[in-house]
């Protein structure tokens, strides 16, 4: 018997082999690698504990907690605009010494667009449906242009949509990135469990297998290597974003300075949340920690309670985008300091797998657990976070369901009231809606201009000016 075989034996979870000696040698090697992957005692540890509890409806937690600072923008509390300008600056430095990379996590499952292949082979884009993957090249490459060096950029994939990933980026020929620019690596996996914490099966040679969360990123930066070449390349600052965002800034100079005016290791941006029940996580402190919680996890009396002026108190929205310090990273992700480890979050899905006697089942009620990391449960471990208020206009627009709320339409709308704006400041008649929308649909590639200013020097520099026409492109 294999060693691997023997250790599955010795936990309880022989099981996963039970259907080995009828497998091919091939099958036998997949089945036996696969196992050797999962950490038989990290499983046995989470499944001791199933569904737990986020602890943040204690009393301990409600007296403790409170809103978490942040530097809110200008337009909003009237905060010294030479702050920003200040910002601005030590980021536009930092970015000039080649400090910076792109970090784009795209590993997860999509299940809710429900589009065949990588989300960020995804087309957004108003006019020319530019996939997700090709809106933010351009965005990188039009920053290293402007910054004079190659932006870095690195991207998470998962087993399963690794390989279409690269290929998709190589019939495109990396959008105009040089080959060296873009790297590649894969997220780590945790099986499903049943209610009794035994690893199910997908197939006979398959273990049930998923990706491990956004904040399996942080362990798989290390692992992959990517931090140490980042350190090689002189990088210190992570520019993390997610894959189904087409509005967001992935480089942004002004948020790269507070992050180093305030010496942090862990830096977020926030959005007013538009009403008290909107789904997204809220940032809040307790003692001396900074922490997301989970809308649903945040008490009602909470989400609802105002301040002097009327406005939410809990209004912070979180919007998955930040800046790491590569050491931060090595820290958490080597898993070496065990005080300062990503917890797991547990969800219970419906997960089909194959029964003893080797017959596929599909359930219709969940029957499985899986288990998955929060990038935003780095947080309480980051010294000096600091929180900037962006505007969500200009850095927030997920695709996330097939249609409706953060969906590909309302994201193309809001793509659309950015073009609108930006064309509006620049002194072109744009008509829109009351809403913004504009009702001739154009579109204004990020090499153009990626910025409202930057997009104003590049139509002001142009000596034909075309006519706002539908349809029309600026590239
Ligand atoms: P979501 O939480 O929206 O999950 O991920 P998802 O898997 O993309 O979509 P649903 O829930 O199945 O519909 C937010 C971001 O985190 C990445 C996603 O690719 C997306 O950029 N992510 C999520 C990973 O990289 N790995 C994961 O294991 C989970």
């Amino acid at each position: 018997m294999s060693e691997i075989r023997k250790l599955y034996e010795a936990n309880g979870q022989g099981h996963v082999f039970e259907f080995y000696d009828a497998l091919t040698d091939e099958e036998k090697t997949s089945l036996e690698d696969q196992a050797s992957a999962i950490d038989l005692d990290e499983i046995a540890a989470l499944t001791a504990t199933l569904i737990q509890n986020s602890g943040y409806e204690t009393s301990e937690f409600l007296e403790t907690v409170e809103p978490a600072d942040y530097v809110p923008l200008e337009k909003n509390e009237g905060v010294d605009p030479a702050r920003w300008v200040k910002a601005q600056t030590k980021g536009e430095e930092a970015l000039r010494a080649g400090r910076v990379a792109a970090f784009t996590v795209a590993g997860g499952q999509g299940t809710r667009l429900g589009f065949n292949g990588p989300k960020g082979t995804f087309g957004v884009s108003p006019i020319l449906k530019k996939s997700l993957f090709q809106i933010f090249a351009e965005k990188i490459l039009a920053s290293s242009r402007i910054f004079g060096r190659p932006i870095p950029w690195f991207i998470m994939t998962s087993q399963s949509n690794h390989d279409d990933t690269i290929n998709f980026f190589e019939e495109n020929h990396y959008f105009g990135l040089s080959l060296d620019q873009v790297k590649f690596f894969s997220q780590g996996v945790m099986p499903a469990v049943n209610g009794e914490g035994k690893i199910l099966l997908a197939g006979k040679n398959q273990i049930a297998l998923s990706p491990d969360g956004h904040g399996g990123s942080l362990r798989a930066l290390v692992r992959s290597g990517a931090t140490r070449q980042m350190e090689a390349a002189g990088i210190d600052i992570i520019s993390y974003f997610q894959v189904d965002n087409p509005l967001v800034r992935c480089i942004d100079p002004a948020f790269i300075g507070f992050h180093l005016e305030g010496n942090s290791e862990l830096s977020s941006k926030m959005v007013t949340k538009a009403y008290a029940s909107e789904k997204v996580g809220v940032f809040c402190q307790s003692g001396n920690k900074t922490l997301v919680v989970e809308y649903s996890d945040l008490p009602n009396e909470l989400a609802e309670a105002t301040d002097a002026n009327g406005k939410l108190l809990y209004r912070s929205g979180s919007i998955a985008i930040h800046l790491f310090n590569r050491d931060f990273v090595d820290r958490l992700g080597s898993g070496t300091d065990k005080s300062a480890q990503l917890p797991f979050h547990l969800a219970h899905k419906k997960v089909p797998f194959v029964d003893s006697n080797g017959k596929k089942k599909t359930p219709e009620a969940p029957n499985a657990y899986k288990f998955e990391m929060f990038v935003f449960d780095a947080l309480p471990f980051a010294n000096n976070p600091v929180i900037i208020e962006t505007a969500r206009e200009d850095d927030f627009s997920p695709v996330k369901n097939a249609e409706g709320i953060d969906s590909a339409q309302s994201s193309r709308d809001d793509q659309l009231r950015q073009f609108a704006r930006w064309a509006a400041s620049a002194g072109i008649k744009v008509e829109t809606n009351e809403s913004g929308l504009p009702s001739t649909a154009f579109e204004i590639s990020p090499l153009f201009g990626d910025t409202a200013g930057r997009f104003a020097s590049s139509w002001g520099a142009l000596e034909n000016k075309p006519e706002l026409t539908e349809g029309l492109v600026l590239v």
